[in-house]
């Protein structure tokens, strides 16, 4: 399992809905959270590791272990309410972040990984992180919700972000 890097075309597509909760999907969902805590990000969608299927994982808790991840299945924001400007980064555009404006406070619904129902409210970074995924799920990274300012200033910097990162790994 590795993370996608955007502008990759998997990161661009929408992804399905999940129909059956069985061991391979809960074995996915386990390579998800160990990678999400490798990675040290606060959530990742099923997208960014190559699988087009409505399912994220998320811990915006700031711990390094794998305390008490969540898990929705075919999420769905139900309301939202308020705005609040932050800044935004995301394991499939590492080294940038921007700030972005978006609702202040979501109310999802969606199953957990033992295909219960579960509803949440959430606000702040856990608003923020929801949002973002879900987005991903529709195929969008939070880079295309940018000004169109700030995204053309994105689409400079980033070929260069883009080879020093290649320099790295290489
Ligand atoms: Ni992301």
């Amino acid at each position: 399992m590795k993370i996608l890097v955007y502008p990759h075309e998997i990161l661009k597509a929408k992804a399905r809905p999940v129909e059956k909760i069985d061991g391979a999907l809960q074995k996915f969902i386990d390579d998800m959270i160990i990678m999400m805590y490798k990675a040290k990000g606060v959530g990742l969608a099923a997208n960014q590791v190559g699988e087009t299927l409505r399912l994220f994982v998320m811990d915006v808790s700031g711990s390094e272990e794998a305390s008490n991840p969540i898990v929705i299945i075919n999420p769905v924001i139900t309301e939202v309410d308020g705005s609040e400007v932050a800044e935004e980064g995301c394991l499939s555009v590492p080294n940038y972040s921007a700030k972005l404006k978006r609702p202040a406070i979501v109310e999802v619904k969606g199953y957990d990984r033992h295909g219960k129902e579960i509803r949440l409210e959430a606000d702040g970074l856990a608003a923020r992180c929801i949002q973002h995924e879900i987005d991903h799920l529709d195929g969008i990274c939070f880079v295309d919700r940018l000004s169109p300012l700030k995204r053309s200033m994105f689409r400079k910097k980033w070929p260069k972000i883009l080879e020093s990162l290649e320099k790295k790994d290489g």
